[in-house]
């Protein structure tokens, strides 16, 4: 059974990240979404919100996406779910060399486990977290660049908190 691990920090989830679930669950037969956890790097969203969230938005794509955390390596997160490919989206030239160098030292980790990358929908390629998170924080709407839960979810945190 062909089982992909799609891995990210998801700070928020959008709808680039919804796109690329939405394609690797038809090339896969089950797609565990793991978000990273890392304590260093200050989020807008707690790991079990973002994987509430993720859970919310991608309810409606259907069957075989689990949605799970991990810390520490992702090549045995992938080892322990048992995935066999590691889903990567690529979104222009200029993700292509650190994709690059994250697909070929997990390679050299594991050199069992592949990596796909996908490109999203061209209306998605210029959609960031980094971006959303810096438009929400001023206030702006992100209402057309990740799914109707997670803007929610932004406005919540980001004016009421
Ligand atoms: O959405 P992001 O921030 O690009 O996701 C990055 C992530 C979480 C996939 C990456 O940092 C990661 O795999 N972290 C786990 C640590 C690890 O395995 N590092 C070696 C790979 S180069």
């Amino acid at each position: 059974m062909s089982k992909a691990i799609y891995p990210g920090s998801f700070d928020p989830f959008t709808n680039g990240h919804r796109d690329l679930v939405e394609r690797a669950s038809q090339l896969f037969e089950s797609l565990v979404i793991a978000v990273g956890v890392n304590p260093s790097k200050q989020s807008v969203f707690s790991v079990e919100e973002r994987m509430a969230l993720i859970r919310e938005c991608v309810q409606e794509i259907g069957r075989g996406i689990e949605v799970v955390s991990f810390a520490g390596l992702l090549v045995n997160a992938a080892r322990e779910q048992g995935a066999t490919c590691v889903v990567r989206g690529i979104r222009g030239t200029s993700d292509l060399d650190s994709e690059f160098a994250m697909a070929s030292t997990n390679r050299t980790l594991s050199p069992e486990l592949d990596t796909a990358f996908l490109a999203p929908s061209p209306q998605w390629s210029f959609v960031s977290s980094r971006w959303v998170r810096e438009v929400a924080r001023g206030g702006g709407e992100v209402g057309a660049l990740v799914p109707a839960a997670v803007a929610a979810a932004l406005a919540r945190r980001l004016t009421k908190d």
